[in-house]
């Protein structure tokens, strides 16, 4: 697409789309490239800017595509290359750019290089992952964990050596300190860059260096639930498998890659400490970080807006804000389910649209979906079917709810990959779009009124005095957003001046501002000077 002096970024909103659930073009039961094609159109009415779509590439999927056999191919299931190059050029031709996933902290373990590398020591590819002698007692290396359950370590009995895999064994982890790694990565950029991408999501960004001492991690919490491997994980501080000081210099390197393009970068930043995240949003590096925690929090006003303020301090114009992503439970689940849940969802989302960098929706968000209902022996996700079936990620993943027809019109197979109940006709697109009070029409008002306000990305943002702590107030140019998300009435002032609510997150909510403030439960509303 054509460049302009700014970045095209510049005040964009992403919307992420999760291939195998969005839309199914050809009766498989697996959403397609093709499918996504079909269903742009709802992209540009609902007035996204971007679409960042998770992997599609050859894979044979114990991660759902996050398994990458071959980068630079389509997986039949998903389409062609040619499907790929059609979708871009559609795309484009809205006006809509497009982000797509790159994962560089691990592999296939089908992938050509872990084929020929497994159980050869003299394999040209064996220095492309992380290979280490056991420990004395002949078990694992260190004590690293795997995010999937089980140790981060896999026998491979004909050397005699562990492969290291913070995620499945059939994810073996790249060895970012082998150059030729490196050079494979910017091929890789670069062959997408070739075909028109506008940017690139970053899978675990966060994880590819590796402290070369391969030290022991201290594990200074019990896990709350013994049996959740993501609680195993977050037991540990992750001091020499995560977030190492030099990760940041791959990515000055890639931002070198793309610069030419005029491609984004993206990070999935599982690093929560502020100045930490803040880091890979520093200039020449990446353009943007996921800032993650928020979406995996239950409803907790005080901590949310607090971290969400010392994340913005920490990085004024670097974060991509998220509520939902396809890892997490939906928020509108995490925030208490029904009405009241897509209300505080929906809230929490207007005052994210205020704080810079580039929000993104996840698929469904729109519709105010909560998780997915799935009987137990349809579970998909790999955290769930290896772990005693345990709460994994499949409740966010179920299909896109399109109408209240067939598979609600997410595929014409008897039924999609991940069979759950299906949705009941008022939280489908048809419904929500012909009435306009449905939860797609206030998403739908956020984007138009923000896109058609350059204070939302421009003007210096200064927090205004609110009386609560579970209320917050931001000012930026001609633009105030006061979100309070404690249960009762709170009162933020304004700026002297006429100022009028043009959004406000609930329907049927009194707003007073007669006296130049606002009371506003469990609400944002967005207040413009006139
Ligand atoms: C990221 C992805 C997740 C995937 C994991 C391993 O966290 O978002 O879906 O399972 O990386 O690639």
């Amino acid at each position: 697409m054509e460049q302009t002096a700014r970045p095209w970024w510049t005040g964009a909103v992403g919307y992420e789309v999760y291939p195998r659930s969005f839309a199914d073009s050809n009766g498989d039961g697996v959403g397609d490239l093709e499918g996504i094609r079909q269903r742009l159109d709802h992209l540009t009415w609902l007035g996204v800017d971007a679409l960042w779509i998770t992997p599609f590439y050859p894979s044979p999927g114990f991660d759902h595509g996050y398994d990458v056999a071959d980068y630079t191919d389509v997986a039949p299931q998903h389409g062609t290359l040619d499907d790929f190059d059609r979708l871009v050029a559609d795309a484009h031709q809205r006006g809509l750019r497009v982000v797509v996933d790159i994962v560089p902290n691990h592999t296939s373990s089908h992938h050509a290089w872990f084929r020929s590398a497994l159980g050869d020591r003299d394999s040209e590819f064996r220095d492309h992952y992380l290979w280490r002698d056991p420990a004395p007692d002949g078990g694992p290396p260190n004590n690293w964990v795997s995010h999937f359950g089980g140790p981060a370590w896999t026998l491979d009995e004909a050397t005699g050596q562990y492969w290291c895999h913070l995620f499945l064994p059939e994810q073996p982890d790249l060895n970012w300190d082998n150059p030729a790694v490196a050079d494979a990565f910017d091929d890789i950029l670069r062959f997408w860059c070739d075909r028109g991408v506008d940017g690139f999501r970053i899978d675990v960004a966060h994880g590819l260096k590796k402290h070369p001492s391969f030290a022991d991690n201290p594990q200074p919490r019990e896990p709350e639930d013994p049996a959740h491997p993501g609680q195993i994980f977050g037991s540990f501080d992750h001091l020499y498998d995560l977030d190492q000081d030099d990760n940041v210099e791959i990515y000055r390197r890639w931002n070198a890659v793309v610069r030419p393009y005029g491609a984004m970068l993206i990070g999935e930043v599982g690093t929560d400490e502020p100045t930490r995240l803040a880091r890979y949003s520093e200039p020449g590096i990446l353009h943007t970080g996921f800032a993650l925690k928020p979406a995996w929090k239950e409803w907790d006003p005080e901590w949310l807006l607090d971290y969400v303020q010392a994340v913005h301090e920490a990085s004024p114009n670097g974060i991509s804000w998220v509520t939902d992503n396809h890892d997490t439970s939906r928020s509108v689940s995490r925030y208490g389910g029904g009405p009241r849940g897509i209300d505080r969802s929906i809230a929490v989302t207007t005052l994210l649209f205020a704080l810079g960098g580039v929000p993104f929706l996840w698929e469904g968000q729109e519709l105010g979906l909560d998780d997915g209902i799935i009987a137990a022996t349809d579970l998909e996700d790999p955290v769930s079917t290896r772990n005693d079936g345990v709460k994994g990620r499949d409740g966010t993943r179920t299909v896109m709810p399109w109408d209240d027809g067939h598979a609600n019109g997410f595929t014409t197979a008897a039924r999609p990959w991940l069979d759950a109940h299906d949705r009941p006709a008022h939280q489908t697109v048809a419904a929500q779009v012909a009435d306009p009070t449905s939860p797609i029409h206030r998403y739908r008002d956020l984007l138009r009124i923000r896109s058609a306000q350059p204070a939302f990305w421009e003007s210096d943002l200064e927090w205004l005095d609110v009386d609560s702590p579970t209320a917050r107030a931001v000012h930026r140019g001609d633009v105030v957003v006061v979100a309070n998300l404690g249960p009762a009435p709170c009162t933020a002032t304004l700026p002297p001046g006429r100022w009028t609510v043009v959004f406000a997150s609930r329907t049927g909510i009194t707003l007073d501002h007669a006296e130049g403030t606002i009371v506003v439960p469990e609400e944002a509303a967005l207040v413009l000077e006139f």
